[in-house]
């Protein structure tokens, strides 16, 4: 029968694809093994978006999706069957991640399914009027800073991802009053989230 030979001994002096399969199986079970052991999950504590199925659906098909504002609505958490969307400067980010935050329970759920670039800017939660990407009235170098930073901090996150982005029609009518303007107290770095 052939195979791989064997020495006088009875050992065989080749390795066989099954061997191989029988190798990397044995070292796959202790690593996960050993990852349970010390981190109770099997990805040694990493639950980042690289585990995440759907950003990597998201990366293999480059698909950006172009909501309107009444579409990007539809994602504001409410229904578990939609990831959970939030607009910033007309980029859509992907933070289904922290359903705790921004989902309908969350501290921050105004925030989900909707542009509010304004707030991110004045941090004037309490008027509702501030929901808005309209930016009139603002002043152009602190809005600009202070959305580029948060955009920064949505891209770079170890769980959100850059999703898309979302048509905004120029703002009509009056623009919301001048508010006495909150910053934000953290640190919007790509590691604020962990
Ligand atoms: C311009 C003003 C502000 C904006 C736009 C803002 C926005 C946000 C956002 C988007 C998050 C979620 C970050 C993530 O996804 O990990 C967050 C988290 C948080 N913010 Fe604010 N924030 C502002 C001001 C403040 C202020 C003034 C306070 C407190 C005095 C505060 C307290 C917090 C806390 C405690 C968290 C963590 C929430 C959690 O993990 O549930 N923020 N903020």
């Amino acid at each position: 029968m052939a195979g791989p030979k064997r020495t006088n001994s009875g050992a065989r002096d080749a390795f066989t694809l099954i061997d191989i399969v029988r190798v990397v199986g044995g070292l796959l079970f202790l690593n996960a093994f050993f990852s349970w052991w010390f981190t109770s999950t099997s990805t040694w504590g990493y639950n980042g978006k690289w585990i995440n199925t759907q950003y990597l659906k998201h990366r293999l098909t480059n698909n950006y999706v172009n909501l309107t504002i009444d579409e990007l609505a539809l994602y504001n958490g409410s229904d578990m069957s939609l990831p959970i969307y939030i607009g910033v400067n007309g980029y859509v980010y992907d933070v289904t991640a922290s359903r705790g935050i921004y989902g309908p329970k969350g501290s921050y759920s105004k925030l989900s399914g909707k542009d509010a670039s304004r707030l991110y800017v004045t941090g004037c939660f309490m008027n509702p009027e501030e929901y808005t990407y309209d930016l009139r009235g603002l002043k152009e170098e602190e809005a600009k800073q202070e959305l580029s930073e948060w955009q920064q901090f949505f891209e770079e996150h170890p769980k959100y991802w850059l999703a898309g982005y979302v048509q905004r029609p120029d703002p009509v009518g009056e623009p919301p009053a001048p508010c006495e303007h909150i910053k934000f107290p953290g640190r919007r770095t790509k590691n604020a989230g962990n």
